[in-house]
């Protein structure tokens, strides 16, 4: 037995056989038997529009490996950049390169006074921050014009280090500038993320230090939201990226994409679920309307995984070192009876629904002090590298532009007809 596939056109008879290579086949070969017939893949359900050496899936035993270390160890042992620095360089780096890399992003946190100052002008105060973060993105190319050589890999390199470091200041200006409080400066004696929480939670403190959990949670969610391979909003930076767009416009729509409920979205609609449901008691009522098609249950659901969501694992682990310091959060009790009645119930076991990262994540985020509309900037942040990492990878490999093909079928020619007859 080969490892191949043959492709017959019954019309002529003629064969084509085409080997499998790393799991895929390459559309080329039947391109040739085939012209002008097109595989209909509407969602991409089952189309690779890539080869990536990123990350690596396996949706039916739960498994997430990011340039092949397991997420569970990289979770437990490493540190949002340097796990940035792995995604985008392949290794994991030596002392040297890890300082170099940390003392890069350290002194690129910092925005232009410009933007700073005026690119919430044209918002509302109450302007959803994932609309600001979107927008803010895509504005900040304007400060920046040589990112448009993308060729240059030295260039590329520098704009993916100011969008790495300048993201959480973006993030948490907008969060400063939605509750009526001034901006506070990044501090370069912080790490990532104990800044990023300065950034966000410091009043009047220029000595800010966030409790070591806290921390530690929040390192912790970074980790495992920084890349997912080839999600909905990866391809949308590829896609745009390979009309050779700059990065930030690239991550710009990456972030639309993500604003998505079905997508980065999810987190903020579970937790608007869960207080929708209000009590332990009225989880049952509400499993059924989401079996009757009323609902969907939030958090639950992956297009790859049909097991476990292994990130939602971590954070459910996560949660309790939270609540040990913030206290539990109310609505826990509802989330851990949803997914108990969940995990039992055929209707979910059958669809293979399983808590997905955006299932806990968000009670940790509430429990920490962030408002419900930052949840969705909260996966934007880490998510930029990966977003990045795909992006620089899609222009390593001298990608073509994104073109899809279609299938018509609307309505044969034909010719225009004068108002006055129509
Ligand atoms: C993320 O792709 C990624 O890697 C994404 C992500 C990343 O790190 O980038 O992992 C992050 O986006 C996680 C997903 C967060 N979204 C949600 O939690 C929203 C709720 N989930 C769904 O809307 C849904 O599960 C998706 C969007 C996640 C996946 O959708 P699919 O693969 O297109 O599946 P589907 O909609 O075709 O559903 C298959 C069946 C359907 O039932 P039938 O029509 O066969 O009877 O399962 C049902 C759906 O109705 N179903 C659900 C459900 N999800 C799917 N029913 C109830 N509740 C749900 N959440």
């Amino acid at each position: 037995m080969s490892e191949s596939i043959t492709i017959t056109d019954n019309r002529t008879g003629e064969a084509v056989e085409i080997p499998i290579v790393n799991g895929g086949v390459d559309a080329a070969e039947w391109k040739k038997l085939l012209p002008g017939l097109w595989f209909l893949d509407p969602a991409f359900g089952t189309t690779a529009s890539t080869e990536s050496a990123i990350t690596y899936l396996d949706g039916a035993n739960g498994v997430l490996e990011y340039r092949g270390y397991p997420i569970e160890q990289l979770a437990e042992k490493s540190s949002h950049l340097e796990v940035a620095y792995l995604l985008l360089n392949g290794e994991l780096p030596t002392a040297e390169q890890h300082d170099d890399w940390v003392h890069e992003i350290t002194h690129h946190t910092y925005l232009h006074e410009n933007f700073r100052r005026h690119v919430h002008d044209a918002f509302h105060y109450d302007a959803h921050p994932m609309g600001l973060l979107t927008s803010s993105v895509a504005g900040l190319s304007t400060f920046y014009p040589e990112a448009k050589d993308i060729e240059d890999p030295s260039n590329r390199m520098e704009q993916i280090v100011r969008l790495v470091a300048k993201m959480p200041t973006i993030a948490a200006a907008a969060y400063r500038f939605s509750m009526g409080l001034p901006f506070v400066f990044p501090r370069n004696d912080l790490d990532y993320t104990s800044n990023f929480l300065s950034m966000m939670f410091s009043i009047a403190e220029d000595d800010y230090v966030p409790d070591p959990a806290l921390k530690r949670a929040m390192e912790i969610l970074f980790i495992l939201h920084a890349d997912h391979e080839q999600n909905c909003s990866t391809t949308a930076a590829r896609v745009v990226g390979s009309s050779h767009a700059d990065p930030y416009v690239s991550v710009s729509a990456a972030c639309g994409a993500l604003y998505g409920p079905r997508h980065g979205g999810a987190n903020e609609a579970v937790l608007r679920m869960l207080a929708e449901i209000g009590s332990y008691d009225n989880v049952d009522a509400y499993v059924e309307r989401v079996k009757g098609g009323e609902e969907r249950l939030m958090g639950f659901g992956h297009r790859v995984y049909k097991n476990y969501d292994p990130r939602a694992r971590i954070i459910k682990d996560a949660a309790h070192d939270v609540f040990a310091v913030t206290g539990k959060n109310p609505l826990l009790d509802i989330a851990l009876k949803l997914e108990e009645v969940a995990l039992a119930d055929p209707y979910f076991v059958d669809r293979k629904l399983y808590p997905n990262v955006d299932f806990y994540s968000g009670l940790i985020y509430q429990s920490m002090g962030f408002p419900t509309e930052m949840f969705t900037v909260l996966f934007a942040i880490p998510r930029t590298v990966g977003w990045l990492a795909h992006w620089q990878e899609m222009l390593e490999q001298g990608s073509r532009i994104a073109r899809p093909r279609q299938v018509y079928t609307g309505v044969e020619t034909r010719d225009y007809t004068p108002i006055e007859s129509r």
